[in-house]
């Protein structure tokens, strides 16, 4: 099974949780897009929810499909946010951003009473840093946030190239909220609580790809099946 395939099944598993009534947060990236394909079908054949993106891409892809979609600030408490993830570790911590919609993505992930992480199994890991943490930064005075970000991370004995992020045309890519997006190549990142500390510390910077502490369920497709695994609970369900 493919890895697209597998993003699918994670989906599928997904879209039964969401009951009538439900205040919904819709991820960015692939697999958020299958959930938000397969809520439509739902949301068509009757199903009623109010829904808020957590990108420009995906408030459009949701316009598309017939979902109802609201703001954060109309409806400012969410029932669950679904959304993928780039790398997840056994204690459910992950490194997200790969779309670029980290920001909005964990704003919408704190205001939600539980986030459901849906993946294939590629994006479970050991130890995070392998994927580029992006770390989302104000384009003012990018030089000395960056060399900031490299000096407090190797501190906390994270070294490896810090580059901007570039659109296919090589421009720097901005974005949802106007800001850059810094890609830090740390390979592994041996305290991510003590790194996510550190960033707190650099005015330039708004928000990392971390997401510590914010998981409740990981839905992993398998080639074993569709695995569940619930924060703090060690719940290992197999769904087939
Ligand atoms: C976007 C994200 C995505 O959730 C992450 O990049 C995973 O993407 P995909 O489902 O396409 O593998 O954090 O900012």
């Amino acid at each position: 099974m493919s890895a697209e395939d597998q993003k699918r099944q994670a989906a599928m598993r997904a879209v039964e949780m969401v009951e009538p009534g439900m205040r919904l947060g819709l991820g960015t990236g692939s697999t958020a897009s299958q959930f938000v394909a397969l809520l439509g079908e739902r949301v068509k054949a009757g199903l009623s929810v109010i829904c808020v993106a957590t990108s420009t891409a995906t408030e459009q892809l949701a316009e598309a499909r017939g979902i109802t979609l609201s703001t954060l600030d109309e409806t400012p408490e969410l029932d669950m946010t679904f959304d993928g993830a780039d790398e997840i570790d056994g204690e459910l911590r992950m490194i997200k951003g790969g779309g670029g919609a980290l920001l909005r993505e964990k704003i919408v992930a704190m205001a939600s009473d539980r986030v459901i992480i849906m993946a294939d199994e590629s994006k479970m890991v050991e130890n995070l840093g392998r994927f580029k943490l992006p770390v989302e930064v104000v384009q003012f005075g990018l030089r000395a946030t960056l060399d900031m970000v490299e000096a407090l991370a190797s501190d906390c004995g994270c070294t490896g190239e810090i580059a901007l992020r570039k659109t296919a045309d090589r421009q720097p890519f901005v974005t949802d909220n106007g800001n850059y997006i810094l890609e830090c190549d740390f390979g592994s990142i041996g305290d991510p609580d003590e790194l996510d500390e550190a960033f707190r510390f650099i005015p330039g910077v708004v928000e990392s790809g971390l997401f510590l502490d914010i998981c409740d369920v990981a839905i992993i497709a398998t080639k074993d099946g569709v695995k569940l695994f619930e924060a703090r609970r060690d719940l290992d369900e197999d769904v087939d």
